[in-house]
């Protein structure tokens, strides 16, 4: 490995996106927890109706409409959120303001992969704890380990299971860290975790436009906390970090709540009939409440039907790792996308 770059850098391996077709591939979707249906007819709008003007300068640093937008829609003041390019970048920017040398990352496991690709890139110390049978928290490790950061993916991926709100409480509550909620699935689940970010200075949560406002290709997430704890990571927050487009589409996405709820309505219908389905064929399924499934093969041939179903055009996400690598994550797509799925699975059989 070549000298240019830190020692922890040339140790670490990168972190490995889903697999994107080019556009126009003739593909079914099924691998990045995308949303099946188009963004909000006020978001087409606004792309249609775009001044240039806004184009040659730049652009608010603060992303006001878009914050104006969401405060509108959460019912939570403007000073109490920061925006993202991607909700990937709002937990960047917690890693670079609250992790460091010497200083602990904790996170239940498994759960989303970048969490540890971040701490490895700012040098802090990774502290993993295995989730207990059938998704239990491990909440005494965790609060044994006090983290300067303590990341809890809820609904979880790739299990896709809800953290009682209880749980959060007693670790908001016993942390002297920073508690990350990160709610990327939280617009296909039946309960989110706001009322903690009011109750508690040390907690955050993290929302995103990528899965249930369908808009994962102009990178658009949000975090919500007390201003004190948002204060540092404006610190380290590029000036522009969201372009005048995205600040756009994002205020007019927000401004459509109903339209972003009908269709989240439409993908919990269909992730029930799917595991229906699949439960037919003798897969396991977790219970989930976000826009995928966990699944477990009965013969455990995992990675054989991810590869078979490449093949015939549908990706699925296959996870090469210990406790992973006999299950598949499958995002619900449109009932027809997902009936294309279950008869590729009946014709494999
Ligand atoms: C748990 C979780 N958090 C955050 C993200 C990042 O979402 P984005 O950067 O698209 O907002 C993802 C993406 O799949 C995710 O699964």
């Amino acid at each position: 490995m070549s000298d240019y770059f830190r020692p922890d850098i040339n140790a670490m391996a990168g972190y490995i996106p889903g697999e994107q077709a080019l556009p126009g591939t003739p593909i079914i979707k099924l691998n990045s927890n995308e949303n099946p249906y188009p963004p909000s007819p006020a978001v087409m709008e606004v792309l249609r109706n775009f001044n240039w003007e806004w184009l040659r300068k730049y652009p608010n640093p603060f992303a006001q409409e878009f914050r104006n937008a969401i405060s509108q829609a959460l019912g939570v003041p403007a000073d109490w959120i920061i925006v993202g390019n991607g909700s990937d970048e709002v937990l960047n920017l917690l890693i670079r303001a609250c992790a460091g040398t010497g200083r602990k990352v904790v996170y239940p496991t498994p759960t989303y992969v970048l969490y540890s690709t971040l701490t490895q890139m700012q040098s802090a110390e990774l502290v993993e704890i295995p989730y207990g049978e059938d998704n239990i928290l491990p909440l005494e490790e965790l609060v044994v380990a006090n983290g300067s950061v303590t990341f809890i993916a809820t609904p979880n991926s790739p299990s896709g299971h809800v953290v009682p709100a209880n749980d959060l409480r007693s670790l908001a509550a016993n942390l002297s860290g920073v508690l990350v909620i990160d709610e990327a699935y939280v617009d296909f689940a039946e309960e989110n975790a706001l009322e903690l970010v009011r109750e508690f200075e040390n907690v955050i949560s993290i929302r995103t436009l990528s899965k249930g406002y369908s808009l994962a290709g102009i990178r658009l997430g949000f975090g919500v906390a007390n201003p004190k704890l948002l204060s540092g990571l404006y610190k380290v927050k590029d000036s522009y970090n969201i372009d005048a487009i995205a600040c756009a589409v994002g205020a007019a996405a927000m401004s459509d709540q109903a339209y972003k709820n009908a269709c989240a309505e439409k993908v919990k219908v269909s992730r029930a009939k799917l595991a229906s389905e699949l439960k037919k064929l003798e897969f396991f399924v977790w219970d989930s409440q976000a826009n995928f499934l966990l699944v477990r093969p009965k013969e455990g041939n995992a990675e054989f039907l991810y590869q078979k179903l490449k093949e015939v055009g549908i990706l699925v996400r296959y996870f090469p790792q210990p406790k992973l690598n006999d299950k598949l994550r499958i995002t619900v797509g449109t009932d027809e996308e997902n009936q294309t799925l279950v008869q590729a699975l009946i014709n494999l059989q």
